[in-house]
């Protein structure tokens, strides 16, 4: 099959499709793929690194969509892109179409065959395309919290491990699912105090065993998280209710009872945030302060640290898309439910239970089309 990948184009997008290692081994499957001039320059790929793994390098996306049977990507293709895609071919790529109308009308209407990162499902009925960007979030926020925390950045000028003789940061992570555990690991790995507070009995008592008492877990109820937040110097926001807006546990009133200076990073952001007082930020601006306290909100944090994040991205999208190269969409998803749990559009139709019902199209079952 011809591959192609393109340089993502949405404002900030610095990670890429298919990094070269991904190249290489689509090429020794016997694959030819394409990829646009500078499409790694975010990630520290160049061209060169490109041609040496195999691929071969075209001067414009136009050529790549042109010509390529799957085009492999990071980010919704933007208007422009979706103007060029046609049927028979296959785009693989994250779309997260249930809130973006227009999208899914150009998908619809350009007879593609689409593939979203976000709704190809794992074993356990998780979602393990999702999963490495939410392990990245949650790393992060530790570092982004640590850096808010200095006093020239209006933090309380507190340092999350402490030293001898100084107690540690007193860490919150609230929701303890892939961000909230990733966090707790970092601020573990610190030396802070760190508790976490869900509602999951199973999740708490996973991360009970897995911490071994280096970390505190706590059922969220309304008064212990009062009590928890009002101690905290760094406060990690990490809910999830799947499908709904995250709830908000920190509200105004809460942060009078907070320490001068003390931080909230709102790692759940992207999906309405779970602080009353939060509102989206760009890495370019990442904080403000509300009565006293530092807010973190950056809706794409695993932009900022892109590198890491192409990889981590491509270690689980590869597999599949040397499925789809190697058998063909049909015979792919046919092999495989999961990957078939992935496709949202082919050939004007809806193929995704909740995108048809949230958009008002008819729906058309996977099942169905692949006989
Ligand atoms: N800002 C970013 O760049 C970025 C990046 C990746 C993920 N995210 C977001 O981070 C959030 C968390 O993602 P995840 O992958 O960890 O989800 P997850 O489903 O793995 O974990 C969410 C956890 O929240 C818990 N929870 C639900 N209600 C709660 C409550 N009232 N109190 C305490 N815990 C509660 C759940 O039991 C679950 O364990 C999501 O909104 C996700 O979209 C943001």
């Amino acid at each position: 099959m011809r591959v192609g990948t393109v340089k993502e184009i949405k404002n900030h997008e610095y990670r890429v499709g298919l990094t070269p290692e991904s190249v290489r081994e689509l090429v020794a499957h016997g694959h030819e793929v394409w990829v646009e001039t500078g499409a790694g320059s975010g990630i520290g790929a160049s061209d060169e690194d490109y041609r040496a793994a195999g691929g071969t390098i075209k001067p414009t996306a136009a050529e790549i969509f042109a010509e390529c049977e799957m085009v492999v990507k990071v980010k919704e293709p933007q208007a422009v892109e979706r103007a060029q895609l046609r049927k028979g071919q296959i785009l693989y790529t994250y779309l997260h179409l249930a809130p973006d109308p227009e999208q899914t009308a150009d998908l619809v209407r350009s007879g593609v065959t689409a593939i979203a990162y976000e709704t190809v499902t794992g074993v356990d009925n998780s979602l393990p395309l999702l999963k490495p960007m939410s392990q990245v979030a949650g790393r992060m926020s530790i570092q982004a919290g640590a850096t808010a925390l200095e006093k020239a950045n209006g933090g309380r000028g507190v340092l999350l491990g402490g030293v001898p003789g100084v107690l540690p940061a007193k860490v919150v992570v609230i929701g303890g699912g892939v961000v909230g555990f990733n966090a707790a690991q970092m601020a573990v790995g610190l030396g802070a105090d760190v508790t976490i507070l869900d509602r999951d009995p199973g999740v708490l008592e996973r991360l009970d065993s897995h911490f071994e008492g280096r970390a505190r877990t706590l059922y969220s109820g309304r008064a212990a998280l009062a009590a928890e937040v009002a101690e905290a110097d760094l406060v990690i926001g990490a809910v999830l209710v799947p499908g709904a807006a995250a709830p908000k546990l920190v509200t105004r009133d809460m942060l009078k009872t907070m320490k001068p200076g003390a931080v909230l990073v709102d790692v759940a952001i992207d999906q309405g945030g779970c602080f009353e007082t939060s509102k989206a930020t760009t890495h370019a601006e990442p904080t403000y302060v509300v009565d006293g306290i530092v807010h973190y909100c950056v809706a794409n944090m695993p932009g900022a640290v892109a590198r890491t994040s192409t990889y981590a991205l491509n270690n689980v999208t590869l597999p599949h898309a040397l499925r789809i190269a190697d058998m063909g969409w049909k015979a792919a998803l046919k092999a495989n439910p999961h990957l078939a749990a992935g496709l949202n559009v082919h050939e004007g139709q809806i193929t995704y239970e909740a995108v048809a019902g949230d958009l008002g199209y008819d729906y058309v079952p996977t099942e169905s089309l692949l006989g």
